[in-house]
Formats: C-alpha cells, sequence, structure tokens
C-alpha cells in the first residue's frame, strides 16, 4: 500500500473533522496541520507555518517530503495556492485559481451558470463606476425584494435582500464605502430574489468525473427560529430530507454534473469539493451559490458518514481517477451543534476554561473551533465558534438528541448554543 505524508491548512471545526478523516486511514504516513488547533492536533502534528506564504508553504512540503495537500478554507485556494504548488510538482486537493473563482467572484459564476444553462436565480452585473446606471436599473427596471451582492469573498457580510428600493440605496452606500466590502466590490451583483428553502449539496470531482458525498442543511442565524444576526454557521445536520433521492439524482444531473463540465470546457477543471447552495423554488432546485471547499459546520456532520477512506478518495481524486471509486456512505442521521462564545457573532472574551469534554456520552464526537491551550495547559476558548458536539443516530431526532446530551455535559462561562438545530428537518417524518 501507498503512503502519503499528508499537509492539511486551515485551523477550525472544519479541519478538525478532515483531520479526524484523514487520520483514520491506513495509507497515512506523517501528518501535519497548519497551523490547527488543539482538536487538530489529537491527529497530527500542528505547525506553525504561516498559510498565506505559498513559498513557506512550498519550502515545508519539499522538507517534510509531503506527498499531499489538503486545502480547507477558500481563501489560499482562491489566493491560487493549489497552483502555486502544482508548479512545484506538489500535488494538492482542492482547486486551481481558475476554478476557485466558481466561489472567488459571484460574477463570474453567474456568468458560467447563466452560458451553460444552469438553474439560478436571474442576475445584472454592475461595475463600481456604473453605480448611477445600477440605482437607475433598481428604480425602473426591477421588482423587490431583490439580493444585492459583492462580487469577491466577504466572510457571509456581501449579500444584501433589499425589500424595497430605499434599502436598496442604503445597501449600495454600505457596499461602497465600507472598507473591507468595498475592497471584495469592485463588481456588483444584482439578482432575483428565490423563495423557498435551502440546502447544501456536496460532491467530489477530479475534473470530469463527479460524484455525490453528502446534502446538508446550515443554520447560519445566531438565534432560534432562524432570527438574528448571520454567523459562520451555528450548526448543521446530514443528510436533510428536504431533497429526496429524485430530486438528488435531477440536482446531479441538471446542476452539478454540468457546472463541473462548464469548468472543463472553460479549460479551469474543476478538482475538489463541490460545494452547492441550492434554494428549493417552486420551479425546482436553483444555485444560491458555488463554495469551492468544504462547509464548516458541514463538514462536520458529513465526514463522519463518509465509510470510504477519505485520504485514499482524495488521493486517487488528485490522481484523476475518481471514476474508479465507489463512495460508500453511512445510512445514519448526523447533527452538530455549535457552542459559542458569549457576544458572537459581535465580541466576545477569550481565554475561558472549558471543561466536560471527556464526558460526553459514547459515539458523540466533539471538534474543536476556537480553542487554545493556555499557560497552565488548560483548554481554554479561543473564538466565536468554540466547538462542534455532533450526535449520531438512526432517525434524525436520535442524531439531534444525541448531539444535545453531548452539550450538556461540557460548559464554558457565558456558553451559548442554539436549541433548534436540525428541527426543521424534523417536519418530514411523522414520529
Ligand atoms: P450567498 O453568499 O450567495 O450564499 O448568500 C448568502 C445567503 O443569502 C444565502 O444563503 C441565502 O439565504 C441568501 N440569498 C442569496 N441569494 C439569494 C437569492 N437570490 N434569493 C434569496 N436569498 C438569497
Ligand atoms: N457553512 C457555510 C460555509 O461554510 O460557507
Amino acid at each position: 500500500m501507498e503512503h502519503l505524508n499528508v499537509l492539511l491548512i486551515g485551523s477550525g471545526g472544519r479541519e478538525h473533522a478532515l483531520a479526524w478523516a484523514i487520520s483514520q486511514s491506513p495509507m497515512l504516513d506523517h501528518f501535519y496541520i497548519a497551523p490547527g488547533n488543539p482538536g487538530t492536533s489529537q491527529h497530527g502534528e500542528n505547525i506553525d507555518l504561516d498559510i498565506d506564504d505559498f513559498e513557506d508553504v512550498v519550502d515545508f512540503c519539499e522538507t517534510h517530503k509531503i506527498d499531499l495537500v489538503v486545502v480547507g478554507p477558500e481563501q489560499p485556494l482562491v489566493d491560487g495556492i493549489t497552483d502555486y504548488l502544482n508548479d512545484y510538482g506538489i500535488n494538492v486537493f482542492g482547486p486551481s485559481k481558475g476554478a476557485a473563482m466558481l466561489e472567488g467572484s459571484k460574477s463570474y459564476a453567474k456568468s458560467i451558470m447563466h452560458k451553460y444553462g444552469i438553474p439560478t436565480a436571474g442576475s445584472e452585473v454592475f461595475e463600481r463606476h456604473e453605480i448611477s446606471m445600477l440605482e437607475t436599473y433598481l428604480s425602473e427596471q426591477v421588482n423587490f425584494p431583490v439580493v444585492l451582492k459583492v462580487d469577491g469573498l466577504a466572510a457571509g457580510k456581501g449579500v444584501f435582500i433589499c425589500d424595497n428600493l430605499d434599502d436598496a440605496r442604503k445597501y449600495i452606500d454600505k457596499i461602497m464605502n465600507d472598507v473591507d466590502l468595498s475592497a471584495a466590490a469592485p463588481i456588483i451583483v444584482v439578482e432575483e430574489f428565490m423563495q423557498g428553502e435551502e440546502v447544501s449539496v456536496f460532491a467530489i470531482s477530479d475534473g470530469t468525473t463527479v460524484k455525490y458525498l453528502s446534502h446538508a442543511q446550515d443554520h447560519k442565524r445566531i438565534g432560534e427560529g432562524d432570527i438574528g444576526l448571520n454567523t459562520g454557521g451555528m450548526g448543521a445536520y446530514a443528510p436533510a430530507p428536504v431533497l429526496s433521492q429524485d430530486m438528488l439524482d435531477d440536482v446531479m444531473k441538471r446542476i452539478i454534473q454540468p457546472t463541473v463540465d462548464a469548468m472543463a470546457s472553460e479549460e479551469t477543471p474543476y478538482l475538489g469539493i463541490v460545494y452547492c447552495g441550492l434554494m428549493i423554488t417552486s420551479e425546482g432546485p436553483k444555485v444560491v451559490e458555488y463554495n469551492c471547499r468544504f462547509g464548516d459546520p458541514e463538514a462536520q456532520v458529513i465526514l463522519p458518514s463518509l465509510k470510504t477512506d477519505l485520504l485514499e478518495l482524495m488521493n486517487t481524486t488528485v490522481n484523476g481517477k475518481l471514476e474508479y471509486v465507489s463512495i460508500d456512505l453511512d445510512s445514519d442521521y448526523f447533527c452538530s451543534v455549535v457552542m459559542a462564545s458569549e457576544g458572537y457573532p459581535g465580541s466576545y472574551p477569550k481565554g475561558l476554561p472549558i471543561t466536560g469534554i471527556d464526558d460526553v456520552p459514547e459515539g458523540v464526537i466533539v471538534f474543536h473551533s476556537g480553542t487554545s491551550i493556555d499557560e497552565n495547559a488548560d483548554l481554554v476558548t479561543n473564538g466565536g465558534r468554540v466547538l462542534n458536539v455532533v450526535g449520531r443516530g438512526d432517525t434524525l431526532k436520535k442524531a439531534i438528541v444525541h448531539a444535545y446530551s453531548g452539550v450538556q455535559k461540557i460548559s464554558f462561562d457565558g456558553a451559548y448554543h442554539r436549541r433548534d438545530i436540525g428541527e426543521k428537518g424534523l417536519r418530514y417524518f411523522s414520529e
């Protein structure tokens, strides 16, 4: 059997879940995570590497004879880490800079969807200097609500749903003047508002072949019942019953495979995780957005359901042989509840001791997001989203109960979690 030295890039709950899954592979030799977190250090060696400095990453890979680099977050992918490392002969699981534009530029993603007939909301794009044209367009030609989006990565803060023209004017002002948003907005996309329920489909592609992995629902808002501020995601569950098997087959046939085919036709073949955010509208599923990597917290519920060796799957994919792999998934449901710091997504304290992780019931998995080890070698909080507590069960209800049985055992000052993760999936079952 081939043995691989692996470098995983990232430091969140998604990366702990990736590290957990990769470390179970008999193919794994040395395993490094940069920069990682106290959770990933249970599975490999965390290393202090500046992941934005691609030259340093290459040096590390050459010194430590890395066979495969797995990239967790979107920023390095959008910045071209894959191309940079590939130029040195280093294999990377994750799309090239050109392919990652599906996430890195909303106007690019829309242009691909419109060109290849992939179902999505109608849209128009305006450059920064065309703001007066945009205002005229909004006042004369659209039916509200509409959605305004900044073109580039904006950590979930670049999408504005406008109920009327006043809203739209207010948000355009914000987009033009807010320092962070403005940088992500050389182009503004105006999109039709889609009504429906959202679900995310995850697939894996080697550039030609694409295979289904799972589908999940995230809970983006801080408050129960989906109210309050947007967050990175307060919990997820998978599989999400809102998509029936027939709908899923249809999504693979009409959306996911055509996307991969489109990227191949554009000569930017897509290798990596295809994460497709969908709206289930009255006209069927339509694409809300593409992401070029696993979701966080979706990875935390998808990876535990994967029975296929993740490292082997990624390595085979990088070698262009996904066609020959069968992907085996557990039939159980998985639910992940995020435990967050008091104040998140606003400001929050750090350095608070965390207790009870070792007391969670059997089978509950705890993935770390924002944690660190303090000078007394104690585990403390170090971020907004602190932990992900994952339960499983042969019904969604049991998975939810299992996850919350774990949450109850863990504490830190001001710990906050939503109590309704997974509930919206329960209405599809008569229990
Ligand atoms: P995005 O970053 O494009 O995924 O947008 C973030 C969130 O905004 C999505 O998860 C949706 O809840 C919402 N959203 C984006 N585009 C639309 C749309 N065209 N219609 C309705 N909601 C949308
Ligand atoms: N859970 C949302 C994301 O990863 O983008």
